[in-house]
């Protein structure tokens, strides 16, 4: 079975409710943090559209999802994928697992996958 690695990145209080937070997880990898209420959700902060790190200034509406304020993509922040009205758009954007402990919050680091170039 897979162990899943998790890095500590903050306090829950350290999230306001609805707006977005960056964080480092790993080397090359920004993730937005959200908090919504009592429920927090963590997504690669990189738009697939131009590959802006920018995901967490972005506007979050009631149906969670989140819309880049560059150009107003919108992902999910349950699934990171974009609206079901948007058909023949694939983009999405990497969601990592939360967990919280004593008050802490823990987001998933995925292992990179390794790229070859002959
Ligand atoms: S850079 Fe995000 S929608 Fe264009």
């Amino acid at each position: 079975m897979k162990e899943t690695n998790y890095k500590k990145i903050c306090k829950v209080s350290d999230l306001p409710n609805r707006r977005g937070k960056k964080f480092t997880i790993a080397e090359d990898t920004d993730i937005a943090v959200f908090r919504v209420a009592e429920k927090i959700y963590a997504v690669s902060n990189v738009c697939p559209h131009n590959q802006s790190n920018v995901i967490n200034e972005g506007y979050l509406d009631e149906a969670l999802y989140v819309a880049c304020p560059i150009h107003g993509w919108q992902f999910s922040l349950k699934t990171g994928k974009v609206p079901p009205e948007c058909k023949g758009l694939s983009a999405t954007l990497d969601t990592y697992e939360v967990k919280i402990e004593n008050d802490e919050v823990w987001v998933e680091v995925k292992e990179k996958k390794k790229k070859w170039f002959f």
